[in-house]
């Protein structure tokens, strides 16, 4: 079983929307894929039209893996499943503060899902936090979605610094540009350059589409809903790269 991340210290630079494209590719592909939902904004939840509602809250889900075992939902998709968000996860923090090795508490609870799934992906909540570390911990990959500008390329560095600090287990870290404006000639710059430079950057970009937004309308992938779309292209792009990273 690999644990892939989708994270970034920013906010709203299209983590959710890797989460829950990603995932639903993975389950096409065949794999037995379950969409953790950390965010209590629960924004993958809803694309995956599950309430977002875990029984005894996040208390409750850290203590004991019986309780996520309950918690999981199925979801419109074949071998896709979903642990939605709860609204008490914005305490997770200090939930986590409250057991005996917060940092490993995360890898502990999905261990037992070995046997259950091939892919688990994390959709994290922006910031760096207890939680991030115990994510960070866990997962065998960190997708960092990155929007292309000089800045963004600055938050990656502290990512990898930040990583690279970190005690014991250390994911690997894939960033990939995303929301790419075509119109904006630092973001091509940046967007063809960075693959080139780094192999911590994936060659696949997700460019800005309407399209993507319309995911919460359709309140389903877009490679679900419009499969040709150059979005969704781009998607199985990057997808074919982390899947080769994982496996
Ligand atoms: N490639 C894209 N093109 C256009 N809009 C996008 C794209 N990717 C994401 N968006 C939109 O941008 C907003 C933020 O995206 P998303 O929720 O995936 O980011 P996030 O990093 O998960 O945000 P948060 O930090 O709040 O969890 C959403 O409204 C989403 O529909
Ligand atoms: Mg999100």
């Amino acid at each position: 079983m690999k644990i892939v991340a989708t994270y970034n210290i920013k906010g709203g630079v299209g983590k959710t929307a890797a989460a829950v494209n990603l995932s639903h590719l993975a389950a096409r592909d065949g794999l037995r894929v379950l969409l953790a939902d950390l965010d209590p904004q629960a924004a993958a939840s809803y694309l995956f039209r599950v309430r977002p509602r875990v029984k005894g809250g996040g208390t409750a889900l850290i203590r004991g893996s019986a309780v996520l075992d309950r918690a999981v939902k199925g979801t419109d998709f074949a071998g896709l499943d979903l642990l939605p968000a709860d609204f008490t996860f914005r305490n997770l923090d200090l939930i986590l503060d409250a057991t005996k090795k917060p940092t490993e508490r995360l890898a502990r609870l999905l261990r037992p899902l070995t046997t259950s799934y091939d892919v688990v992906f994390l959709d994290c909540p922006p910031g760096i936090s207890l939680l991030s570390e115990a994510v960070l911990h866990a997962a065998d990959l960190v997708l960092a979605p990155i929007i292309p500008t000089t800045l963004s390329v600055r938050t990656l560095d502290q990512l990898t610094e930040f990583i690279r600090g970190l005690d014991g287990h250390k994911p690997a870290v894939l960033a990939f540009c995303s929301m790419t404006d075509r119109r904006k000639r630092l973001h091509k710059e940046i967007t063809q350059r960075l693959p080139a430079e780094r192999d911590d950057v994936a060659a696949a970009a997700i460019p800005a589409l309407s399209v993507v937004e319309q995911m919460a309308v359709r309140r389903s992938p877009v490679t679900a809903f419009a499969p040709r779309s150059a979005a969704a292209r781009a998607y199985a792009a990057l997808w074919d790269e982390v899947r080769a990273r994982l496996f």
